[in-house]
C-alpha cells in the first residue's frame, strides 16, 4: 500500500497492530472494571514494601533526570549475579530491550526465528525494523529447541528468540538442555533468551550466565516476580563488548528515575521475593485444582500463570474466555494453533481465584 508520508517503505505495509489489547481498553468497552485482573501475568502480590517506600521518597525528587548511566541499578544487578556492571544494560522492561536488540541487529533482509504463538512483542519489534520472521511450531506445548536451530540454519538467522520458562504455555526446558542448544548455535546467530519468569521456576531451569559468550543474551525484568510491571524496569546481561554496543543505541534518559530507585530496593529485599514465589506457587496449585475439577487440564507451569487445556478447538476456548470476561474475570488465551485450545490464568489472591472458580463453573455449564 502506498503512503502519503515519507516513511521507510516497509512501514506502510505493516498491519496496525497492538500486540496486546490491555485490560483497561476492555474495561472501557464493558463500561465497568473487572472483578479479577488475572490475565496479564502481573504480580498481584505487589512489590516489596521497601521498594514502595523508596519510590515514595524518590517521588519528591522527580524533578531530577535519572542518572543516564543507571549506575546504582547496574551495580546492584551486577553484584546480584556476580558479573561486572559492564555486563549489564538496563532498559524500559524486557519489551524495551527487545526493541534495542532489534535496533542493533535487524534491518530489511535480516532473518529471525521464533516459535508460532510465542511472545508477540518480539515479533512486533522485528517487523518494525523490517526483518523477516520465521516461526516454528511448538512441540508438546514447549518451544522446540531442535526445530528453532534447524530453521535458523536454513535461513541463516541472526537471532533466535526463546522464552524460558515460556509464555503463553508456562512450560520450560532444563538449563542443561538449553546449554546443548547454545553449543549448536550457528556462527553469527544470537540467542535472545527471555527469562521474564525465571524466578518462579525450578533452579535447574535457569541457564547459568556465561558472561564471555556474546551469542547468549539474558533478558530479565522487575515486572514479574518483583511485582513492578508498571515501573518498566528490565535488564540484559551479556558479553561486555556487546553490551557496550547497546550503550550506543539505547535511550539514556528513557528510564524513570523513581522506578530505578525502586528496583534497587526491590532487589535488596530477597525475602519479599521468596514470599512472592511461594504465594505464586500456591496460587498455581489452586488454579490447577479449579481447572481440574470440571475436567479441564492445567499444564504444569514454571511461571506466575497456568495455561489450561480446554480440550477442544480455539473457538471453544474463545467461548470460555469470553464467558469469563463477561463475568468480570480478565484472562487471556494463546493466539496460535494448537496452543489456542487453551486459556491462560495468572496467579492472584484467593479472592481473585474465588471469582475465577465461580465464573468458570457458570461458563462451562452454559456451554454444556
Ligand atoms: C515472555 C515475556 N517477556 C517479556 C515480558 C514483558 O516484560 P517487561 O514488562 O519487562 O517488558 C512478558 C510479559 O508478559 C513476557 O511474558
Amino acid at each position: 500500500m502506498r503512503s502519503i508520508y515519507p516513511l521507510r517503505p516497509f512501514v506502510a505495509d505493516l498491519p496496525a497492530t497492538v500486540p496486546f489489547v490491555g485490560p483497561e481498553a476492555q474495561e472501557r468497552a464493558r463500561g465497568k472494571p473487572f472483578r479479577a485482573r488475572i490475565g496479564a501475568n502481573e504480580c498481584l502480590f505487589g512489590p516489596s514494601p521497601r521498594a514502595i517506600g523508596a519510590m515514595a521518597e524518590a517521588g519528591r525528587e522527580i524533578w531530577k533526570y535519572g542518572d543516564p548511566e543507571g549506575y546504582d541499578l547496574r551495580h546492584a544487578i551486577a553484584t546480584h549475579y556476580g558479573v561486572t556492571p559492564a555486563h549489564v544494560v538496563i532498559g524500559p522492561g524486557i519489551d524495551g530491550l527487545l526493541g534495542h536488540t532489534t535496533r542493533l541487529f535487524v534491518e530489511e533482509g535480516v532473518h529471525v526465528v521464533t516459535s508460532d504463538g510465542a511472545y508477540p512483542t518480539f515479533n512486533f519489534h522485528v517487523t518494525g525494523h523490517g526483518g523477516t520472521l520465521h516461526k516454528v511450531k511448538y512441540r508438546d506445548d514447549r518451544e522446540d529447541l531442535g526445530a528453532l536451530l534447524d530453521r535458523a540454519r536454513e535461513v541463516s538467522a541472526r537471532l533466535i528468540y526463546l522464552s524460558n520458562p515460556d509464555n503463553p504455555m508456562g512450560t520450560w526446558w532444563k538449563a542443561s538442555e538449553i546449554a546443548e542448544m547454545i553449543v549448536e548455535l550457528p556462527e553469527n546467530c544470537l540467542l535472545v533468551l527471555d527469562e521474564a519468569y525465571s524466578e518462579f521456576g525450578p533452579a535447574d531451569a535457569v541457564v547459568p550466565i556465561d558472561a564471555d559468550n556474546w551469542q547468549v543474551l539474558h533478558f530479565r525484568t522487575f515486572s514479574k516476580a518483583y511485582g513492578m510491571a508498571g515501573a518498566r524496569v528490565g535488564y540484559l546481561i551479556g558479553e561486555k563488548g556487546l553490551i557496550a554496543e547497546y550503550e550506543k543505541v539505547r535511550d539514556h534518559y528513557g528510564m524513570n528515575r523513581t522506578a530505578e530507585i525502586g528496583a534497587v530496593a526491590a532487589l535488596a529485599d530477597q525475602e519479599w521475593l521468596k514470599r512472592t514465589v511461594k504465594m505464586t506457587a500456591e496460587a498455581r496449585e489452586r488454579i490447577s485444582a479449579i481447572a481440574s475439577a470440571p475436567g479441564l487440564t492445567p499444564i504444569p507451569s514454571a511461571t506466575n500463570f497456568v495455561t489450561i487445556d480446554c480440550h477442544r478447538d480455539a473457538a471453544y476456548a474463545k467461548s470460555v474466555l469470553e464467558g469469563l470476561l463477561k463475568r468480570g474475570v480478565f484472562v487471556r488465551m494463546p493466539g496460535a494453533e494448537p496452543l489456542s485450545r487453551c486459556i491462560r490464568v495468572s496467579a492472584g489472591w484467593p479472592a481473585d481465584l474465588d471469582c475465577f472458580e465461580e465464573a468458570l463453573g457458570e461458563v462451562l455449564k452454559e456451554l454444556g
